[in-house]
């Protein structure tokens, strides 16, 4: 695949106060703009460092697989220990390898065996409160939904207040991100009470979490994991950093990923009528199990779709260790490097009408056109998403369990504005309006 670079460029035009100025207003333009200016790499001079944004996918799988020895989480994820501590998203080296060795098997293929009836039955008690032409608020209810499939899954039980309670504090740590990313002293941190608040009440109910008695879903969730490995491989803390992870990582992206899901298939009817005949053909009645979650091809499709123009994780920083070459380019050691989901997957070299929703696509896509990490939601290499499988189960499960039965229109005019946050979200939240579907009379 050829490549679109200009070696040795001269460094960006712009100031560096520009540059920090766009970024700060616009994210997602001041990275597409970069790219389309300076080509797969580009170079911003920053006040210590260099700030490199790779943009096309062999320079990517370069930092994420073929140099990751030489690279490290970037300043962003390296900032949220604040909140996490050192869990599984912000640990580093040997200690990350043999957490991630220990805690892979909650993750195994096999085991989504056990976590799609959770799933199912969650999403059938979450659209059991709808009402026939009802507005419905699909990013609160996502969040709320992949939340408890998370506290059953990861805890073996939703303890009663724990959904409202990690929402609330989940909203408050979203709004106030920019502090948690501005290199501040804990001190300074602590002037803001709301944050406090928050990281203290997520704090709370991970406690609580880890110390319910253990019934017997807990005894085969990933809790149990933790608790074995107590003293022989993690702290008291190192349990608690690694089950905030997972309350928090295991919800929050699959939620937004559901919510753009409906946001894209409210406008895309026909994208939507095809995904209720294929449920329909392969599930009729029935919930789907773990071998028709492979058998729903075109759900799957607009999942991806989503996933390529609406992925919750839109961009990823790294570090460079030591002196290193990319690509012809050198980069220093200390320069931070940027890969970006956002303009990688807009990409016209590699998507036709990148713009538009075209789950087709997927079906067309052949390994030469489209290189492995022109597309790359769940990162990549060692430290490639551990929820993956799980996140996939669960959104191709709960738009099946959710299509059977409810057809979903639009509410808003045109497609939800992303704001690239923490994650990437809707500007305001999604709404629908839910229709009660023939045959899902039959099927409810
Ligand atoms: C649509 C849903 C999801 C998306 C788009 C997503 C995306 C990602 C990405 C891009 C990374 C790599 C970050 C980096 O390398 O800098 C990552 C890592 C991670 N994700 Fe996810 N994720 C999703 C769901 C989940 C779920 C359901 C869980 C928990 C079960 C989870 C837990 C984690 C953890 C613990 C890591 C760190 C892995 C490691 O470094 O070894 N994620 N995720």
């Amino acid at each position: 695949m050829e490549t679109n670079l200009v070696l040795e460029q001269p460094v960006y035009k712009m100031s560096t106060f520009e540059f920090l100025w766009k970024i700060f207003h616009n994210p997602l333009d001041a990275l597409t703009d970069l790219a389309n200016e300076q080509g797969d790499i580009a170079r911003i001079k920053l006040r210590k460092r260099d700030l490199f944004l790779l943009s096309h996918p062999s320079f990517i799988e370069e930092v994420l697989v073929r140099q990751a020895d030489n690279f490290v989480k970037g300043p962003s994820l390296q900032r949220a220990r604040i909140i996490l501590g050192e869990g599984l998203l912000t640990s580093e080296g040997d200690e990350h390898l043999a957490q991630r060795r220990t805690l892979q098997p909650a993750f195994h293929r096999h085991k989504m065996e056990e976590y799609l009836p959770l799933m199912n039955e969650n999403a059938l008690a979450h659209i059991a409160n709808w009402q026939n032409g009802e507005r419905v608020d699909m990013s609160e209810g996502m969040m709320r939904l992949t939340l408890n499939i998370a506290l059953w899954s990861f805890f073996g039980g939703a303890p009663k207040g724990a959904v409202e309670q990690v929402s609330v504090s989940m909203k408050t740590l979203v709004r106030l991100f920019p502090l948690a990313q501005m290199p501040l002293p804990e001190s300074a941190r602590s002037l803001f009470p709301s944050f406090k608040e928050a990281k203290t009440s997520l704090n709370e109910v991970t406690e609580a979490l880890l110390h319910n008695p253990q019934n017997e879903h807990a005894k085969r969730a990933l809790v149990h994991i933790l608790k074995e490995n107590h003293q022989d491989q993690f702290t008291d803390e190192q349990i608690h950093a690694h089950a905030l992870t997972f309350l928090l990582a295991g919800h929050e992206t699959t939620a937004l990923l559901l919510a753009w899901c409906w946001d894209m298939l409210a406008h895309n009817p026909m994208a939507q009528s095809i995904l209720q005949a294929e449920v329909d053909s392969v599930l009729g009645d029935r919930l789907p199990t773990p071998e028709d979650i492979q058998k729903l091809p075109y759900t799957r499709a607009v999942v991806n779709e989503t996933l390529r123009m609406r992925p919750p994780a839109w961009a990823m920083g790294r570090e460079a260790l030591r002196d290193c070459e990319i690509g012809g380019q050198f980069i220093p050691a200390g320069s931070t490097v940027v890969m970006s989901q956002w303009v990688t997957h807009h990409d016209a070299r590699f998507y036709y009408e990148p713009l538009h929703f075209r789950p087709e696509r997927w079906f067309d896509l052949d390994g030469a056109s489209t290189p492995r990490y022109s597309f790359f939601p769940f990162g990549g290499g060692s430290r490639v998403c551990i929820g993956e499988h799980f996140a996939m189960t669960e959104v191709v499960a709960v738009l099946a369990v959710m299509a059977q039965r409810w057809q979903i229109s639009p509410a808003q005019r045109g497609l939800a504005k992303p704001n690239p946050s923490i994650t990437l979200r809707p500007h305001k939240n999604i709404k629908v309006i839910v229709t009660r579907r023939a045959y899902g009379e039959r099927v409810s």
